[in-house]
């Protein structure tokens, strides 16, 4: 599969195998996210994974803060079905910023632009990791509805960074074809 296939055949997946993933494709996918790009070749990223045993763990904390929200009025959006979609994963990876700080901590102007690059890094990171998926045959689903338990999951992993966001990896037990997406006439413009 050359790279265009593999940007093209990438779905998220939320239904995944019981399946193990075995431990060389993870750090197939993991040597695949560290050969990113990175502005000033920093490599702002950690990665913290998360395996079956404590995947339990894991889901509990997610669905308390999900239900304190809710007991507090706030709308879940789609965090419980990102919970849900976690619980079946085998692996879930936790990507962290150690150098930025929490995103409801006052941040200078440097910061604030040093915290960009940084997030673009990030992001290359993880595209690497769900196209290295792809080729691996594993499915993946990138997660930001991990915000919802911001705090409690940081303190539960130990880090003190910024968590950026999730990769839920594992065998797909769905084959969903694209999703839509915009015409590339109303995004790209020659001036
Ligand atoms: C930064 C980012 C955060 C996302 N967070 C979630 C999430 O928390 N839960 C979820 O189910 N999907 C999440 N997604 C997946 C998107 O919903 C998905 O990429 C989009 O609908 C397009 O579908 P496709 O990835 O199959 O092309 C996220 C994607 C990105 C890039």
């Amino acid at each position: 599969m050359n790279t265009l296939e593999a940007i093209a055949a990438r779905r998220s997946i939320r239904k995944f195998k019981p399946d193990p993933i075995p431990e060389e494709a993870l750090t197939a996918i993991l040597t695949a996210a560290q050969q990113a790009p990175s502005g000033k070749n920093r490599q702002p990223w950690r990665f913290v994974i998360v395996k079956e045993d404590q995947r339990p763990e894991m889901i509990r904390i997610m669905s308390e803060a999900i239900t304190r929200h809710v007991a507090e009025g706030d709308d879940p959006g789609s965090s419980e079905w990102t919970a849900h979609v976690m619980e079946q994963a085998p692996v879930t990876v936790f990507i962290f910023n150690p150098d930025a700080i929490h995103p409801w901590m006052a941040h200078s102007i440097d910061q604030n632009f040093s915290e960009l690059v940084d997030t673009q890094s990030i992001g290359a990171a993880i595209q690497n990791m769900l196209l290295a998926a792809v080729e691996l045959g594993l499915g993946s689903l990138w997660i930001c509805d991990v915000f919802y338990a911001y705090e409690d999951l940081a303190k539960w992993l130990g880090e003190k960074g910024q968590m950026v966001a999730a990769v839920s990896l594992g065998y797909p037990l769905e084959a969903p074809g694209p999703r839509p997406r915009k015409p590339l006439s109303e995004l790209a413009r020659v001036r």
